[in-house]
């Protein structure tokens, strides 16, 4: 079991968000019955909405990680520490239904101390959040730009509002 210490939800924030511009964040979920998955998420937000600190996801349905958050309600964002790039790469391009990525590469994970999805231990800090709104976005909508560029295929993005109960690093 890892050892982690609380720390404000604003802790290293520009960190975060060079990570998830960068290599991207890792969200994991654990379903009801103690299955786990993780992928790779590039679009993301922190800030305040409903008064309560909040980490926004975007999650298209397609992914198997939506079936894990809708079944569980909640998720975890980890924040990766730079070596663990291969792991990053791996978790947002192949899929949960075909592998088992944390066995894959021999990566343990820990319930959180806030929810009961994983979290994942070689990161350095995580958010544990619970789901207090879903939307799907509405695709007439958007700017022209951004459906041509993003949704050629549809499958548009549910978007998650995860009332951060708590952050924790190792730090
Ligand atoms: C850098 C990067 C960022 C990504 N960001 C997102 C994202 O924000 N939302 C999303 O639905 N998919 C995103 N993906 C794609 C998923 O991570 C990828 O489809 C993954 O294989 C899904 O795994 P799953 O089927 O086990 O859920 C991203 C992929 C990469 C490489």
């Amino acid at each position: 079991m890892i050892n982690r210490i609380e720390v404000p939800y604003t802790y290293r924030f520009a960190d975060m968000v060079d990570c998830l511009d960068d290599a991207g964040l890792l969200l994991a979920a654990t379903k009801r019955s103690g299955e786990s998955n993780v992928m790779t998420i590039g679009w993301g937000t922190v800030g305040v909405v409903w008064g309560l600190p909040m980490f926004t996801v975007l999650v298209r349905p397609s992914r198997f990680t939506h079936q894990f958050i809708e079944d569980a309600g909640e998720f975890t964002v980890n924040v990766p520490s730079p070596d663990m790039r291969a792991f990053v790469d791996f978790c947002g391009t192949r899929s949960g239904r075909d592998v088992n990525k944390f066995a894959e590469f021999d990566i343990a994970s820990s319930p959180g101390q806030q929810v009961q999805s994983v979290t994942i231990d070689p990161c350095p800090w995580v958010y544990e959040c619970r789901v207090v709104q879903k939307n799907d976005v509405l695709p007439e909508t958007f700017a022209p730009k951004i459906i041509s560029a993003y949704y050629p295929r549809g499958d548009f993005h549910r978007v998650y509002y995860g009332e951060i109960l708590g952050v924790f690093a190792t730090e």
